[in-house]
């Protein structure tokens, strides 16, 4: 979703903000603007659409050597240049670039018109340049506070002053925000993306707490006023990690890493000698994981598919009852928190509004509640009471697949630690733990087949409605792989439970509607078998994404996708990589723009 980028400090303040709001593309947005101080007053430059117009618009030797900039994703009014970041107060000296939703904004623009503020654009975010003008008096920072005693909603938010060189003012309630401390500059950002090619160095802010900084350096003050003294974290992201490294988008450079991903989630987990897996993170005592008699998943999209498959197989392997939730549903039916029980909050970002505060709301009720994360830092990382960090590196295309195969790593590795602790013998534990050490070359065998899903992808390509079929463990990778269709290329797609076709959905299978089945050599192998008969008989075409060297499958469907053969509970895994492909190479058939899909964001932090 939006993203925020400032710059204080010796340098051109435009090419650092731009090169800030470059890298945030891949959070989703639709127009984008900046705000620059110079000696006779703000300068600014706002676009719709992507930042390569923004860029065009900036004068190439455009001075000033502190600034604000922001893209938008719009929430509070369409998408226009008036609606914008950078906003100003209506002197024009005060700017101010914001994330989040403030609720209230209504009663206090009322307040403001009668006061005769004139108002340039529908959002909810032209309050607060104009609360801050209200109260302001030589004093920025003071003048912010004063303001923010006044909004409702969520925010994070960078201000400046016309009047006040070399200051950035910023403010966290609900929408993440950090400092990056460079060497006589300093930098603000809605993640460290925004200035990741300047420094390495980050503070993170809390809920509550405003920042002032300077070219030389930050304070940071708490809802009390009090003063907080935070040492930076070191960013362990490299700058080409964030780069294309070759492929033609970020979404094929993230599928085709997944043999490296998987391995650096799994790396120094898998404990050969007591045959199960450590996991340094999870800050419980044995006893009381011991004593866990339920897991419950909260999650969204695609880390829901992850969680609903780690949930499945809790039950199976480990023998504990377990469920995923939709964190959106979670937070408002008052979920029972039973004694035992022991909570997951799954988020690739870590900082989806749904799952945060089902989150902290699983946690008022005084359950612990474990992180399953990629990004460091994060605010559901920092808030959980312990977790796994999935190390996927990051993930810039707006469709997650690297990230979903880690989650699955994290899953299997904590399955494996509770089934030791019960009662997986030590023999199958041995089994267990090379069939998932064995999972990266797997992988990268599925990846194979890349061609030959290109030429399929562009057969079927101009469908209209595809089914995705699955059972078991393949069910949610079945869920999986139509999200992913959906999002990318924008064609319709439902992922069902295989078992479930004749009880309505075999009602859309005829000779436009290709059906995409999962066929692992699995106790379900023969009941899926009959379910594509009974597509085949009428008239639906089959894609089967099944395992190599199954003749009988191949000749019974139209299109045949081969993955290798693997422990029957690993397949989930491979069988998502074709389906990644599959998504990939319709869209790019249809010339969709892969890596930022329309109207999503890559880390949705509003309701
Ligand atoms: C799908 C996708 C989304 C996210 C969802 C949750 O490709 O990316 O469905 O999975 O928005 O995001 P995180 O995992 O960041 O909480």
């Amino acid at each position: 979703m939006c993203g925020i980028v400032g710059y204080a400090g010796p340098r051109r303040a435009a090419p650092i903000l731009l090169d800030g709001l470059k890298r945030l593309e891949y959070r989703g947005y639709d127009s984008a603007g900046i705000a620059i101080g110079q000696p006779d007053g703000l300068a600014s430059v706002r676009r719709v659409g992507k930042i390569q117009v923004l860029k065009d618009a900036v004068p190439k030797d455009m001075a000033g050597a502190w600034g604000i900039g922001h893209t938008r994703w719009a929430t509070h009014g369409g998408v226009t240049e008036a609606n914008t970041h950078p906003h100003c107060d209506a002197s024009g000296k005060i700017a101010v670039v914001h994330n989040g939703i403030i609720e209230n904004y209504r009663a206090l623009r009322e307040m403001l018109v009668k006061e005769g503020v004139a108002f340039k654009s529908e959002t909810d975010t032209e309050v607060i340049p104009n609360l801050v003008a209200k109260y302001y008096n030589g004093d920025l920072e003071a003048a912010v506070k004063a303001a923010l005693a006044h909004l409702e909603g969520t925010y994070g938010i960078a201000v400046i002053h016309a009047d006040e060189p070399g200051r950035i003012v910023g403010a966290r309630n609900g929408s993440p925000l950090c400092v990056g401390v460079g060497d006589g500059e300093m930098l603000l950002g809605s993640d460290v993306m925004a200035f990741i090619s300047s420094t390495s160095r980050v503070v993170y802010l809390n809920d509550g707490e405003v920042v002032a900084l300077t070219p030389s350096g930050f304070k940071i003050t708490d809802r009390s006023d009090r003063s907080v003294d935070r040492e930076a974290d070191a960013v362990t992201w490299e700058l080409g990690a964030i780069e294309k490294d070759g492929y033609p988008c970020f979404m094929e450079k993230e599928i085709f890493e997944q043999p490296d991903s998987i391995g650096r989630a799994l790396g120094g987990r898998l404990d050969q000698e007591n045959a199960t897996a450590k996991l340094g993170g999870l800050n419980l005592d044995r006893r009381y994981q011991r004593a866990v008699s339920r897991v419950n998943v909260i999650a969204a999209g695609t880390s829901w598919h992850a969680s609903l498959v780690g949930t499945q197989l809790l039950e199976s392997v480990a023998r504990i009852p377990a469920q995923a939730e939709l964190a959106s549903e979670v937070r408002y039916r008052n979920p029972v928190v039973e004694s035992g029980s022991l909570w997951f909050a799954v988020s690739q970002s870590g900082e989806t509004a749904d799952t945060l505060y089902a989150m902290r709301e699983i946690q008022r009720k005084g359950a612990n509640v474990l992180g399953i994360c990629n990004v460091v830092g994060s605010t559901i990382a920092r808030e959980s009471d312990g977790g796994v960090y999935v190390h996927s590196g990051p993930e810039i295309a707006v469709a997650s697949t690297k990230a979903f195969t880690s989650q699955l790593a994290a899953f299997y590795l904590f399955t494996l630690h509770m089934a030791r602790m019960r009662d997986m013998s030590r023999a199958e534990g041995e089994r267990f733990l090379a069939a998932l050490a064995g999972v990266p070359d797997k992988v990268r065998l599925a990846l194979a087949a890349r061609d030959r899903i290109q030429a399929i992808a562009k057969k079927y390509s101009r469908c209209r409605d595809f089914l995705f079929l699955g059972r078991g463990l393949l069910y949610p990778i079945a869920l999986e792989g139509a999200l992913k269709l959906k999002e990318i290329s924008y064609i319709h797609a439902e992922g069902y439970a295989a078992g479930e076709i004749k009880h309505g959905p075999i009602a859309l299978v005829c000779p436009e509607v290709p059906s995409v089945f999962l066929v692992a050599d699995d106790p379900l192998r023969e009941k899926v078998i009959s379910n594509i008969k009974e597509v085949k008989a009428r008239g639906g075409p089959v894609i089967a994404v099944g395992v190599e060297g199954d003749a009988e499958l191949e000749a019974i469907v139209d299109d045949f996708i081969p993955v290798p053969k693997m422990d029957c509970r690993f397949y989930p895994f491979t069988m998502v990589v074709p389906l990644q492909l599959f998504a990939y190479f319709c869209a790019l058939e249809l010339g969709r723009d892969v890596d930022q899909p329309r109207n999503l964001a890559k880390s949705v932090t509003v309701e």
